[in-house]
């Protein structure tokens, strides 16, 4: 689980243990992971965290063989990681090449590399699972959100290839697509606002047909559902958990 001390990777995290699956937690916060890490091997038994920034091909090499030792192997790799800092909502014009590089490395290039180094371990069990957060914004675009829109584009268009190209292996691979989520990442994002938090939240609700966003739980429970053997005719696809957003047209 990439990204997991916080947000949807957290209550992903949780909900996998919950499961009885023994989880390795990655992020580049390690206070909050290790918390995340003892809450899941509290219900599971066993799970554990590692600092990692996953853009870092070598990290992502090492967290795998470390997963690989301790727990014997892979079944399902959840590629969540994924930033959206403040300071990135710009035209194309002004994004800087190094917050490009960033957005996209996080973003799509870890979701490639840990996809890279878990493939060989699934094979050997003859099958396994890769889930991918893109989001609604890889289908439809909000306004001045350049390389995080075509990360998210990139992670849908990854997923196809994977699964076509590893359906033979028996590993399946799937999107999800969150609407707005009410995580750290979406309080930053409403804080850069300069209206009332009551009020950005108010229109966040609204701009969802079922009246109000969602909470990463309710991410969790499809990712489950689609790391799971009731999910095993899927592939090649992806899932949107946006409480109707994506149904809406422009004249809705
Ligand atoms: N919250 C939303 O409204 C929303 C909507 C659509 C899609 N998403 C996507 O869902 C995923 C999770 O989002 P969230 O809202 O839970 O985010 P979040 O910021 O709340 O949590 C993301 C976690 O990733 C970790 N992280 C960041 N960079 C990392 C790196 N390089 N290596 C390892 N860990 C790193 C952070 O420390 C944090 O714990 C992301 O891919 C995001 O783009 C979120």
């Amino acid at each position: 689980m990439t990204g997991g001390a916080k947000g949807i990777g957290r209550a992903s995290c949780l909900a996998f243990a919950r499961e009885g699956a023994a989880v390795v937690c990655a992020d580049v916060d390690a206070a909050a992971g290790e918390q995340v890490a003892q809450e899941a091997a509290e219900l599971a038994g066993v799970s554990l965290f590692r600092k990692a920034d996953v853009a870092d091909a070598e990290a992502c090499r090492a967290l795998v063989a470390e997963a690989v030792s301790a727990f014997g192997g892979v079944d399902v790799l959840f590629n969540n990681v994924g930033i959206q800092p403040t300071d990135s909502y710009l035209m194309a014009h002004e994004c800087p090449e190094e917050m490009w590089d960033r957005i996209l490395d996080v973003n799509l290039k870890s979701h490639f590399l840990m996809s890279k180094y878990c493939i060989p371990e699934m094979r050997k069990r003859k099958g396994g699972v890769i889930l991918n957060t893109a989001s609604v914004q890889g289908l439809q675009s909000a306004h001045q959100v350049p390389a995080y829109a075509a990360s998210k584009g990139g992670v849908l268009s990854l997923t196809r290839q994977l699964a076509l190209d590893y359906a033979p292996d028996g590993i399946r691979v799937l999107a999800i697509c969150p609407g707005a989520i009410d995580t750290p990442m979406l309080e930053a994002s409403i804080r850069t606002s300069t209206e009332k938090e009551e009020v950005v939240r108010a229109r966040l609700d609204a701009a969802h047909p079922i009246g109000r966003i969602g909470r990463p739980e309710e991410i969790a429970e499809v990712v489950l559902f689609l790391a799971s053997d009731r999910a095993s005719f899927m592939t090649g696809e992806y899932v949107c958990v946006d409480g109707g957003l994506m149904a809406k047209g422009a004249w809705a």
